[in-house]
C-alpha cells in the first residue's frame, strides 16, 4: 500500500516531467529560469487588477475563452494580471508554478507580450500544458519595425491584419506602411478624391526584369479612410503603433499623374509601370505644392494618432528642380548656394523638408525621413530612418539626430535568400540570409552618446518583385524573426545555433499550422 502511494506521488510530481525542454522563445528573453513541473492551463480563468486599462481587460477575457475551449469546466486555477508601476514600459515579469501564473506589468505592451510568451511555451496547437518557469524580460530597443510598401504591389487589409499578427507574435511594434509612391497612391485623401481614382491605377506592370516589357494590365487598389482606421485599431491591439509613409518631394509620380500642377514642368505624367527612379517629383517653387501639403497631412495626422508621419525623402533626383524658373527662383530667394558639402538644390531639399516639419509640427508629430534628408542642413527635430548602410545613421546619431537602423545589407527583405537567386521565386537579386538578418548589431562602432540616438531596428519588404500574400510570408518569414531577437533581445543573449534551432523544430511548424508561407533554406 505504502509503495503504492509513493508510486502515486512520484507519478504526480514528475507526471510533467521537469526536464521537458523548455520551448525556446523568439525573440530571446532577457532572463529565464526553469523550474521543475507545469502548469495545466486547461479552463484556467484570466484575472486582471481592477487598476489596469479596458484594452488589457479585453485581452484577458479573450485568454479565459482560449483555455476554456475544450476543457470540461473551470479547473479553479488562476493566470493573474497583475499592473506594476516598476516594471519599464514594453517588459513584463512571468512566474508560472504548479497553481498559478503571475503576470506584472506597467502597460498594455507588457502584459501583451507576457502573454505572447506564454503562448510560446505551448507551441503545439491545442495544448495547454506550460512548464513552470520564471522569465524577466524588456526590449532592448523602443522601435522594432517592419516595413510593407503597398504601392509597388497592393495588399488587402485581410493580408494586412495577417501580417499584423505575425508582427505581434515576435513582439514588434511599428508598422511602417509605405503607401504612396511612383507607381500608386493606395490612400484615400477627400480633398483630392483624383489621387485615389486616378493615382491608385497604373497602365500595366513590366514583366520580370525587362523594362521595356508592360503585360498591360491595369493594376491598383486603394485604402479607404475607414480602412486605415480599421488597420489603426488592429494593429493597436496588437501593440503596434502604424507609421504611414507619404513619401515626399520624389517617388510622387502617382499624385502628380492626378495633380499635374504639383510637378515642376506641369505634366501631363504617367503612373510607372516600371521599376525605377523618376525624374518627375514635386515643384517645391510653386506654394501651391505647400498649400496641397498642408491639406494632405491634415486629413493624414487625423486618421493615425501617433508621434511619428514618415515623409520619405529618398532617392530625389535634382534634374527638374535645376530647370525650374519657379525652383530657381526660390533658390535666389532663400539665398541657397553650391558648397563643398552640398549643392543648392539639396539645400532646397532640406527647405521642403523643414516646412513638412513645421506642417506637421501644428498637428503634434514628427517627422520621419530616409537618409538623404540629412544631406545638406537638416533642421534638429527630424528622425533619420538609415538604409543605404550604417554610415548616414552613424553620422545622423553622432550629429544628435535619432536614428532608426535599417541598412540594406542586414534588413531589406526583397533580397533572395540564398546565393543562387535561379533557385529562388523571382526577385530584386542580392542575397540575405537569416543568419545575415541575425547578424546585425545596431550599436557596432558607435560612442556611448551617439547610441543612445539609435531608437531602434526596422525590416523593410518592398514589393517591386512580391505580388501575393504568400509571396510576400515567404520574404518575410523566417528573416523577420532573426530581426525581431535584434531588436529585442541582449546581444549576450543572443545565440544563433539555438535560435536556429528553434526556428526550424518550433517556429516555422507553428507559423506554417497557422498558415503563413514560410522560406525552409534555414534548414539547408
Ligand atoms: C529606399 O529603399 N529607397 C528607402
Ligand atoms: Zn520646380
Amino acid at each position: 500500500m505504502k509503495g503504492k502511494y509513493i508510486l502515486l506521488l512520484l507519478l504526480i510530481l514528475f507526471s510533467c516531467a521537469p526536464e521537458r525542454e523548455l520551448p525556446r522563445i523568439i525573440p530571446c528573453p532577457s532572463s529565464v529560469e526553469q523550474k521543475p513541473g507545469c502548469f495545466d492551463a486547461a479552463g484556467a480563468q484570466v484575472v486582471c487588477d481592477d487598476n489596469v486599462s479596458s484594452g488589457i481587460k479585453s485581452l484577458a477575457s479573450r485568454l479565459s475563452q482560449q483555455f476554456a475551449q475544450g476543457a470540461r469546466a473551470s479547473s479553479g486555477k488562476k493566470i493573474w494580471l497583475r499592473f506594476d508601476a516598476r516594471v519599464a514600459p514594453e517588459a513584463y515579469e512571468l512566474e508560472v508554478n504548479r497553481r498559478e501564473v503571475i503576470i506584472k506589468a506597467c502597460d498594455y505592451n507588457g502584459f501583451l507580450y507576457a502573454l505572447v510568451s506564454l503562448e510560446q511555451l505551448m507551441p503545439q496547437a491545442g495544448e495547454r500544458v506550460i512548464p513552470c518557469v520564471r522569465i524577466s524580460d524588456a526590449p532592448r530597443f523602443t522601435w522594432r519595425g517592419q516595413l510593407l510598401d503597398c504601392s509597388r504591389h497592393f495588399f488587402t487589409t485581410k493580408q494586412i491584419k495577417k501580417l499584423l499578427d505575425v508582427m505581434c507574435l515576435y513582439k514588434l511594434n511599428r508598422f511602417h506602411w509605405h503607401i504612396t509612391d511612383d507607381h500608386g497612391w493606395r490612400i484615400e485623401i477627400k480633398k483630392y478624391p483624383l489621387l485615389t481614382s486616378v493615382g491608385a491605377y497604373r497602365n500595366g506592370t513590366m514583366i520580370e526584369h525587362d523594362m521595356s516589357s508592360n503585360d498591360g494590365i491595369r493594376y491598383g487598389g486603394f485604402y479607404s479612410q475607414e480602412q486605415i482606421k480599421e488597420i489603426v485599431e488592429y494593429a493597436m491591439e496588437r501593440g503596434i503603433q502604424v507609421v504611414p509613409e507619404i513619401d515626399i518631394p520624389a517617388h510622387m509620380v502617382s499624385a502628380l499623374t492626378a495633380y499635374p500642377f504639383l510637378g515642376c514642368t506641369g505634366g501631363p505624367y504617367k503612373l510607372m509601370t516600371v521599376w525605377d527612379i523618376s525624374k518627375d517629383v514635386l515643384c517645391p517653387g510653386k506654394e501651391t505644392s505647400f498649400s496641397f501639403l498642408e491639406d494632405i497631412f491634415s486629413e493624414i495626422c487625423e486618421l493615425f494618432p501617433y508621434e511619428y508621419i514618415h515623409i520619405g525623402g529618398d532617392e530625389c533626383p535634382k534634374d527638374r528642380w535645376k530647370e525650374c524658373p519657379d525652383c530657381q527662383r526660390l533658390i535666389r530667394n532663400l539665398g541657397l548656394k553650391d558648397t563643398a558639402s552640398a549643392t543648392a538644390e539639396q539645400y532646397l531639399q532640406n527647405y521642403v523638408t523643414s516646412r513638412v516639419q513645421e506642417i506637421l509640427a501644428r498637428h503634434g508629430k514628427k517627422v520621419i525621413g530616409w537618409d538623404e534628408i540629412l544631406e545638406g542642413d537638416l533642421k534638429p527635430g527630424a528622425t533619420i530612418m538609415s538604409w543605404r548602410g550604417v554610415e548616414g545613421g552613424m553620422i545622423a546619431a553622432e550629429k544628435g539626430f535619432d536614428v532608426i537602423m535599417s541598412p540594406l545589407d542586414y534588413c531589406y527583405l526583397d533580397y533572395c535568400q540564398s546565393e543562387t537567386p535561379e533557385t529562388e521565386p523571382l526577385g530584386i537579386g542580392h542575397c540575405l540570409t537569416v543568419e545575415k538578418c541575425y547578424s546585425y548589431e545596431p550599436l557596432d562602432g558607435l560612442g556611448s552618446q551617439a547610441a543612445k540616438h539609435i531608437l531602434g531596428v526596422q525590416s523593410n519588404l518592398w514589393t517591386e518583385f512580391i505580388a501575393t500574400p504568400a509571396h510576400l510570408e515567404y520574404m518575410l518569414l523566417p528573416r523577420m524573426l532573426a530581426l525581431s531577437e535584434v531588436g529585442w533581445s541582449l546581444p549576450s543573449n543572443k545565440d544563433y545555433p539555438s535560435f536556429r534551432d528553434a526556428v526550424i523544430h518550433t517556429h516555422i511548424p507553428r507559423l506554417r499550422s497557422l498558415g503563413y508561407s514560410c522560406c525552409r533554406n534555414i534548414e539547408d
